[in-house]
């Protein structure tokens, strides 16, 4: 590793804008994470959450504030940054004409994993994910929850020090999350990795998160443990009511949302004819 062990702190993130054209959609966001850390980025659509974390990964520049990865500042140590961190994008980022092993063998290339280490971390990071059985067969056969997977493989690599996912078990089923989940735990305690989540699934980002950071309209409203976080609204809170109660109003009034208001008021319509 080069860097990582300067600091002990993984992210610092001090007042980061980010504007697309006239439109705000991070403002002055301030978050640290710890070296070690598991910290869930939460928020609603269009919260900003994925648009800090392409800054936090130098994917996007930063246009203001200050970003550091392990110290490493984000303007210009871009590359070195890189190397340290394993990103896997809220959009689907495999390549489905290569196998799953050509795809990380792929990404082994991209980070400069030395040439004679390459076929042992391949193979490290598909078992990992519980793919060298299919480790042959062309990524466009997998299963969705597969093709999760392969992107943590993708992602694990370069045995980085901060994994960044965002959105990682969007559409999986129960069964196919908890398998992702218990592998990046382990990973976690094999290689004391410090990750970085966005999560729409309240309960996951409860059990899996040593804190929580919730953001909306662009900004941050509350950071914390999950424990401190609940206590904070009330006896019994879970953290979706933490959620509802920083962005509920939104939620159920926002006019780009207008479908589920006309969805539910059409089911109960529906009952009332039927
Ligand atoms: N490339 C872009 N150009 C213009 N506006 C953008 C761009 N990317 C994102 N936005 C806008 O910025 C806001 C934040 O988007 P972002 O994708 O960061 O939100 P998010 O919290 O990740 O949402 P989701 O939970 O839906 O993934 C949204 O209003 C979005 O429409
Ligand atoms: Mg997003």
């Amino acid at each position: 590793m080069t860097a990582g062990s300067i600091t002990d702190l993984a992210i610092d993130c001090q007042h980061l804008t980010h504007r697309y054209g006239k439109f705000v959609a991070v403002d002055d966001l301030t978050l640290q994470v710890q070296a070690g850390e598991t910290v869930g980025l939460l928020g609603p659509n269009g919260a900003g959450k994925t648009t800090a974390v392409r800054v936090l990964t130098t994917l996007t520049p930063v246009q203001h504030g200050t970003v550091s990865i392990f110290g490493l500042d984000a303007k210009r140590d871009t590359m070195d940054i890189r190397y340290n961190i394993g990103y896997v994008p809220q959009q689907l980022s495999i390549e489905s004409a290569l196998t799953g092993r050509q795809n990380v063998q792929w990404f082994a290339r991209l980070y400069d994993v030395p040439r004679r280490q390459r076929e042992a971390r391949v193979n490290e990071a598909l078992e990992a994910m519980n793919l060298l059985d299919v480790a042959d067969n062309l990524a466009g056969t997998y299963s969705g929850g597969m093709v999760r997977r392969l992107e943590l493989a993708q992602a694990l690599v370069n045995r980085p020090s901060l994994l960044i996912l965002d959105e990682p078990t969007v559409g999986l089923d129960p069964i196919a999350r908890d398998g992702v989940w218990s592998q990046v735990q382990r990973m976690q305690d094999e290689f004391g990795m410090t990750v970085l989540l966005t999560t729409h699934y309240m309960e996951e980002a409860d059990v899996l998160c040593d804190r929580v950071a919730l953001m909306h309209h662009g900004k941050l409203q509350t950071v914390g443990s999950p424990t401190e976080l609940k206590a904070a609204v009330g006896p019994d809170a879970s953290l979706e009511d933490v959620f509802r109660h920083h962005a509920g109003s939104d939620l159920a009034d926002d006019t780009p949302r207008p479908g589920l208001r006309e969805i539910r008021s059409s089911r109960r319509t529906a009952r009332r004819v039927s």
